[in-house]
């Protein structure tokens, strides 16, 4: 009999996204359970992408736009790039697993950083591809050196995480370029900026400026995170028009749906918003840092809407404890962090809570 599938997937494990708040207190009896486990945004959408979303609700008997027409319009504007330099997927996640699709040929390899973003490795091992993880450094940054190193003739394609998930780390301007001097230009860089829109460090890079010097480089952003719409699944890519054509080639026709297009045009055009939600991140980042410090945590400096926290024990029973107190973090075993949560930042009622669940459990 022929196997019942591709090879691949014999070890193929599933992503684990964070627990569900409705499970959560279904499991446990539960009301008013707070989730700080995927980096979410606490502060929701614009209200003026929910309205422009209620406008079009009776029209989704129709399939929506499959070029999106308006929001790589929009997106190009915005980024001063041609309408053909934007690739839209349902998340990022799915351009992800696009770029490895159209450009990973079977003899050839990808880069990750680990820990990463679990999606770049997964996504690879679903397509059959061979993969390389080079370890971020003793502080848990990405070690650009070491993956310049690491990249052989047959390299086609390297991931970035900046900020990295799930450190909160970032790589610099200097440490970028001295980086994107060293590689050969046939590989594929991808830089995914999945919380740019939260970074304040005065040496953090935009992508978007190297775009026009690397033929091969991808910058990736998403509306999941600082723009409310996770649950509506769209982000893009910028980059060269050749390789943005062939990824769109490959992808869905209708890959981003109707609400989300004209969500993700109201959202991208309300600055405001944007800027009031990483606003609130930045205070209540900068409350809760030396909080956990002062409760003898180790609280690693974060760039996005998370900190990474090392409980010194296992993180699996700090889980399950603060769970039992209604707040639903992310335990980092699966990373190789068996001592770490990522616990994402909320706001400032539910950080109250999370902070007080950490005394109890701490207790
Ligand atoms: C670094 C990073 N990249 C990409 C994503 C995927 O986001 P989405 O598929 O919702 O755009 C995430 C989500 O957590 C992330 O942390």
């Amino acid at each position: 009999m022929l196997p019942l599938v591709n090879d691949a997937f014999l070890t193929l494990t599933p992503y684990v996204p964070g627990k569900p708040i409705q499970e959560t207190e279904r499991e446990l009896g539960l009301t008013g359970v707070v989730k700080l486990a995927s980096n979410e945004s606490p502060y929701g959408p614009s209200p003026k992408a929910v309205a422009a979303m209620q406008a079009v609700l009776a029209g989704v008997s129709d399939y929506p736009d499959g070029g999106a027409f308006h929001l790589r319009q929009a997106i190009a504007e915005k980024h001063g790039v041609e309408p053909r330099q934007v690739v839209l997927g349902a998340g990022t996640s799915e351009i992800i697993e696009m770029v490895i699709r159209t450009c990973l040929r079977p003899d050839e390899n990808m880069l990750y950083a680990d820990p990463s973003f679990v999606m770049y490795a997964l996504a690879a091992q679903a397509a059959g591809r061979k993969l390389r993880r080079v370890p971020l450094t003793a502080d848990l940054r990405y070690d650009l050196p070491a993956l310049a190193k690491a990249a052989d003739h047959k390299t086609k394609l390297i991931f970035i995480g900046n900020p990295n998930n799930p450190t909160g780390t970032y790589v610099s301007r200097r440490e970028l370029e001295a980086f994107l001097g060293d590689i050969a230009p046939d590989v594929v860089v991808v830089m995914d900026e999945a919380y740019f829109e939260y970074a304040v460090a005065s040496d953090y890079p935009n992508g978007l400026d190297y775009v026009s010097r690397r033929d091969r480089l991808l910058v990736l952003r998403t509306f999941s995170k600082c723009h409310g719409l996770a649950g509506l699944r769209v982000g893009y890519g910028v980059g060269d028009p050749e390789l943005v054509d062939y990824l769109n080639r490959g992808r869905q026709p209708f890959n981003v749906n109707t609400l989300a297009q004209v969500a993700g045009l109201a959202a991208l055009e309300d600055d405001a918003h944007v800027e009031r939600t990483a606003r609130q991140n930045r205070v209540e980042m900068a409350r809760l840092t030396p909080a956990l410090r002062a409760r003898g945590l180790t609280v690693h400096d974060s760039q996005a809407n998370f900190l990474l926290v090392d409980f010194g024990k296992s993180a699996e029973e700090i889980f399950a404890k603060l769970l039992r107190q209604g707040v639903i973090v992310r335990p980092m075993g699966a990373y190789g962090l068996a001592t770490m949560a990522r616990i994402t930042i909320g706001t400032p009622a539910q950080d109250d809570k999370l902070l007080a669940a950490i005394e109890q459990v701490l207790r």
